[in-house]
Formats: C-alpha cells, structure tokens, sequence
C-alpha cells in the first residue's frame, strides 16, 4: 500500500463515524446560525494579473466591474446586520486575490461593518506592486494592523518562473513601505519546492527574508492541481515538480533555519518572530464569508458562495445569500474540524478544547493521542499535545493530499457551468 492510501484510511477511519457524511448540497436560501460566530472573512476576487500557479478565485480587475462588487458587498453586509449588531469580532480577514486593488470600496465596506460591531484586528492580503503613498494611506484608514506581502521569492529567475511582474528592488521598494506603518505583524508569503529550485537558492532567499525583519515568514511549498479543471488553467502542467525526498530536505532546513534564528513555528507553514501578534489566513474557528467563493463556517455549518460574479451581483440584488454550496457539520466532525487546524498550528491545548467542547480531550481521543505520542509524532505538556518535527512534516503531507483534494473537488464543481447538485467529500479516490 502507498502511502497516501495508508493516510487516506488512517484519516477517514478517524474522521467518519456512523452518520456522518461530508456532502456539501446546492444551497436554497437556508438560513445560517451565526451563534458563536466571532471572526469575518472578505474575498476580493480581482488581481490585475493572473499568475499561472494560482488556484484561488479571481478575475482580472476591471474598475467598472470593481465598483459594482464593491456596492455588492455592502448589500451582502446588510443581510447579516441582525446578529453583526453590537458584536465583538475578533478579526476581518481580507483576501482574495489582490485585496489592496479596491480599497477604496473596503473602506465604506469596513466603516459600515465598524458602524454595526467592534473589530479587533484588520488583516489583508498585498502583493509588492500596489504598494505606494496612496495605499499605505488607505490601510490606515481601514485600520489595517496585519499585513501579508506575497513577495514570492526574492531571486529574479523563480519571480520569472512564477509569472510576477516585479523586479526584485520593487519588493525591497514594497517592504521598506510597509515597515513603516508598524503592523502588528507584516508577513511575508514566500514559495519553495519549485522546478530546479537548489538548497542554496533556498537558503539564499530565506536570508534575504531574515533580513528583512518581517514579524512573520510564511513559506509554501508550490502547490500544483495536475488533475483538475483548476489545473489544467494553471498552465503548470509541462513542469517536473521535485520529488518527495527533496521537499522533505527543504521544509526541514526551513524549519532549523528559522528555529535557530529564535522563529517560532505557528502552524504548518509559517514562522513568528517575537512577541508579534500571530498572522493567520485560514485558522479562525467560527467565520462568515463575504465576497465571491468566500467560506462561512459556523460550528454547525459550512456554506461556500457562489463562484461566479454576475450571481454574486444578481443575488445580493436580490437581498440573497449568495450561497452555492452548503454542509451540515455533525457535533463529531465540528470537533474533528477544531483537532485539524489545532494540529496545523502545531499542538493541541488540552484546555482550550475543554473550553471549546466540554470534555476533556484525552476522554475523548486518548487512543488515538497515545498512538501518536508511541510513534514519536508529539509530544506531551502538562496542558499540550505537541507535534514533533516529524509530526508537522506528517501534517503538512496530510494538508497537501485531503486539503488539496478536497479544495479541489469543491473548486472545480463551484466553477462547472453545470454544477452537480452534491459535492461528496468522504468518497475519496
Ligand atoms: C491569494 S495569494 C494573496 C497575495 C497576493 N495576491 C499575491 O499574490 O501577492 C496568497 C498566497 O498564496 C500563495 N499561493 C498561491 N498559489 C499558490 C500555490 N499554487 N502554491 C503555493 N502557494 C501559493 C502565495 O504565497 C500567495 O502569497
Ligand atoms: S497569486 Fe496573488 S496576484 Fe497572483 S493570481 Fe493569485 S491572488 Fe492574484
């Protein structure tokens, strides 16, 4: 058996009981139950290029077409400010896409959200070529106080490689900007394990990155959907990716590199210097999503919108939640779901999940807990369970093969002309 079959077992035998199914159904303007929802995610889905690797949705940018999702998106606001009033949100995430594109459209955006409840933390995505005097203005007056830059690389052959349209000194330009602004945390989103890439132009770039000073590092592996309708528009498919050996070789000496440096790894992929506040894209427990294909997870269910932005503007005319897809979440795969992105932060706090479900987790999942423990994967704490290096390195390879196919099967039917009316996740090939 290879070993992505023994994983596909181990995992689904851990994560499917009697009754639980992963079937994501057209959605019919259900109502959400947004109780205990504390954190709000905004899509942008415009970039003014597309780069060839990227499977997230967007299209190019227009200003017309801007305007109008921009009008869309304070409509969709108005259908939740039931449960938005008087709310403490713990933090907007906006992504996308190229966020920093239509501030001048998040800005009535965020006012109106800051009209209805409180935000606590304001994070957005950037890429290097829309830094300017302008925009730095603009994010002060969202109130940004986290930011991603996606500088990619910091060698000129891999930005080529990649399809960036800057040069190495409008990074460097881009970065000295942002410093600036003294974000509570400023990421920067790197790439590795591309075609040819050596462990010496690795480390030379993870220097680069060091330098810097950025609060955070974040370095992903290049992801490629060779399978897929997502894939094949992603024009990558002629290039040999290195193999497991290599990446493996590569993750490990980031890992070192920026242990030593005094990082400290907070999930899979990314590294915290300091006390800096943690950057996060995809860890919150309980969100909604706005915007074209955004994700609105409440505990007990996970809704994506629609793909397709004239539904987007049609349906939030109409006063729609403009819903594709929906799942009901059982209480076991709600717990199943919160035991995953704990893992993909590295460790599990034995209190925060009694505070979170109840129970005392080893009740719960000591046999599995103590396999783990036995075969050197974690690590326990008076209070933790931590993953090893050889742990994480098992969790990234499980998040590249259910995350990438799960991402895949629902981002290839969202974008069918004809969806299927079901989405079946359990019913892994
Ligand atoms: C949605 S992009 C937002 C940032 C901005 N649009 C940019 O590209 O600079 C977020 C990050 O996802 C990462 N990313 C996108 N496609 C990827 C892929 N195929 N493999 C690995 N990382 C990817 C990049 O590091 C990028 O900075
Ligand atoms: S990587 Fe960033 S800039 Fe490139 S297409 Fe994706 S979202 Fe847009």
């Amino acid at each position: 058996m290879s070993i992505p079959e023994v994983y596909k077992k181990w995992f689904l035998k851990l994560l499917l009981g009697p009754g639980d199914t992963m079937t994501f159904r057209k959605y019919r303007d259900e109502p959400l139950d947004p109780e205990g929802v504390d954190n709000l995610y905004i899509h942008v889905p415009y970039c003014r290029n597309k780069c060839p690797y990227c499977p997230y949705f967007k299209e190019l940018y227009n200003e017309q077409q801007a305007g109008f999702f921009g009008d869309s998106l304070l409509r969709e606001i108005e259908l939740h400010t039931g449960w938005l009033k008087g709310k403490e949100i713990q933090s907007l995430y906006v992504g996308g896409g190229t966020p920093t594109l239509l501030n001048s459209h998040l800005i009535p955006a965020i006012d109106r959200l800051r009209q209805l409840c409180t935000l606590h933390n304001v994070a957005i995505e950037t890429t290097p070529t829309e830094i300017n005097n302008r925009v730095t203005g603009e994010l002060a007056v969202m109130g940004c106080n986290l930011i991603s830059l996606g500088v990619q690389d910091f060698n000129p052959k891999y930005l080529d490689f990649l399809g960036r349209k800057y040069t190495v000194s409008d990074v460097y330009r881009a970065i000295d900007k942002l410093e600036q602004l003294n974000f509570h945390n400023f990421n920067i989103d790197l790439i590795f394990a591309m075609p040819g890439q050596t462990m010496k132009e690795l480390d030379q770039t993870l220097q680069i990155a060091i330098d810097t000073g950025a609060h955070q590092l974040t370095l992903y592996p290049l992801f490629t959907f060779p399978y897929s309708v997502i894939g094949k528009s992603q024009e990558l498919s002629h290039v040999v990716m290195p193999d497991g050996k290599t990446r493996k070789q590569m993750y490990y000496h980031i890992m070192d590199t920026l242990t030593a440096k005094g990082y400290k790894q907070v999930s899979v992929w990314s590294f915290l210097k300091g006390n800096a506040l943690k950057y996060s894209s995809v860890t919150r427990d309980k969100y909604l999503g706005l915007g074209p294909s955004a994700g609105t997870y409440t505990g007990k269910q996970f809704l994506f919108n629609t793909f397709n932005i004239k539904e987007y503007l049609a349906m939030t005319m109409r006063g729609q939640i403009p819903g594709s897809y929906i799942m009901d979440v059982s209480p076991r795969l709600e717990r199943l779901f919160w035991i995953y992105w704990r893992l993909y932060e590295t460790g599990i706090s034995l209190n925060a999940y009694r505070m979170r479900f109840g129970s005392d987790f080893m009740d719960d999942y000591g046999k599995w807990v103590r396999l783990i423990l036995r075969l050197g994967y974690a690590c326990r704490t008076d209070d933790h369970i931590m993953l090893t290096k050889k742990g994480i390195h098992r969790i990234h390879l499980m998040q590249n093969h259910f995350a990438l196919e799960y991402i895949n099967r629902i981002w290839t039917a969202c974008t069918m002309e004809t969806p299927p009316e079901e989405i079946s996740l359990s019913a892994l090939h």
